[in-house]
């Protein structure tokens, strides 16, 4: 089976779906929300009379966040069509809005074909998607059996080995050449996604993208999506030492996963040379989707923060975890890690670094 048949979210509206947990996405598609209305003010203002504004959303999933961001677009315009009522000026020419909304299986965004038409698209968004790679990537992931699972690396740096044995990302025991090729990897994927994209935007399109990040060039602070997916694979060796899960596949599985850093996103897009940087920033969120405080640094209820990050992630990456080590682990994975999750958030609250990134496409 292709990747791209599992690399998506839980199914359906049960307890562990994505579209019940996703509070975590919904809150990052609102703090990006300024940004976004500033493009889609500034885009409906520079069309003519009748004409169609265009937007896609990439890595859109199902559930409430699918249609927040065409009730995000739609209210932006209402809003600015009030305001000029209000200020007596001259009102504001007649539109229509066409949304495309893209996910996998089907619509990679990572793949070389293009997703649409030359120019033909006003906005591209996309939230909480673009730190996923699918395939065509990580030559470490792919090498050998064309699975994405595969973590050999490329022989002249292993030996034919197996590196980053018990790690699922980049965690404490990875190899810096293994590393190394996740950050080329993400860079040469980027650059790819903004030149096809730079193509199927209008003269001048614009591009709002959030995506989980890196505060610094540090691979695994507290709180950052590596030490996360660190708690994951502990979670998962604690089942092979109980027998539940064979170590040969803990030590074949790799999240096509990356999340960079801002000066990392800078240097693609400037080497890439087709955008104006129109705004980049970063903001924190907690790991834990019900908490919306992130200046305190303390968490209260550990366990009830542990549960909920465990539902908040098993909803991501149950298809991967199903598809990899089938479906009978499921249930005492996410036990195991929810209680992990609580016992790292007694240190100190985890927050996720989030990337806000805004361009226009220079031609
Ligand atoms: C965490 S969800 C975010 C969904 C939604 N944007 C939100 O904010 O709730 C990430 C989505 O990106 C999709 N995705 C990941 N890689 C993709 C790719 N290469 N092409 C298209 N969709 C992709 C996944 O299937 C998933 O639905």
């Amino acid at each position: 089976m292709e990747v791209e048949q599992w690399l998506h979210m839980a199914n359906g509206d049960g307890e562990n779906s994505y579209a019940t947990n996703s509070r975590l996405q919904e809150k990052a598609m609102l703090e990006t929300r300024p940004v976004l209305q500033g493009a889609v003010v500034e885009l409906y203002r520079s069309l003519p009379a009748r004409s169609t504004m265009v937007v896609a959303d990439l890595g859109c999933s199902s559930g409430p966040n699918t249609l927040l961001l065409v009730s995000l677009v739609i209210g932006t315009i209402s809003d600015h069509n009030r305001e000029a009522e209000q200020e007596q000026r001259p009102p504001a020419a007649a539109m229509e809005l066409q949304f495309f909304l893209n996910d996998l299986p089907g619509n990679d965004f990572n793949l070389v074909f293009r997703l649409f038409p030359c120019r033909s698209v006003h906005l591209f968004h996309s939230s909480y998607s673009l730190m996923w790679r699918s395939k065509g990537s990580y030559q470490f992931s792919y090498r050998g059996l064309g699975s994405t699972c595969e973590k050999k690396v490329p022989d002249e740096l292993s030996g034919g080995a197996y590196l980053n044995e018990e790690s699922i990302y980049i965690g404490k025991s990875t190899p810096p050449a293994v590393i190394k090729l996740y950050k080329e990897e993400y860079q040469k994927d980027l650059s790819l996604f903004l030149t096809l994209r730079f193509n199927e935007l209008v003269c001048g399109g614009h591009m709002v993208l959030t995506f989980l990040g890196r505060k610094s060039k540090d691979m695994l602070l507290h709180g950052e999506a590596s030490s996360m997916w660190d708690l994951l694979a502990q979670a998962l060796l604690s089942l092979v030492l109980k027998g539940l899960v064979e170590k040969e596949k803990l030590v074949s599985f790799n999240l096509l996963f990356y999340a960079p850093s801002v000066d990392e996103v800078k240097t693609v897009v400037e080497e890439n040379n087709l955008f104006n940087v129109e705004h980049m920033s970063v903001f924190e969120s907690s790991w834990d989707p019900q908490d919306d405080d992130t200046h305190d640094d303390v968490v209260l209820g550990c366990t009830s923060s542990g549960l909920n990050v465990a539902r908040c992630i098993r909803a991501v990456v149950e298809p991967l975890i199903r598809k990899h080590f089938g479906e009978a682990i499921l249930d005492d994975l996410f036990m195991v890690y929810a209680s992990m999750v609580s016992k790292h958030l007694k240190k100190a609250k985890a927050k996720y670094p989030i990337i806000i990134v805004y361009l226009k496409a220079k031609h």
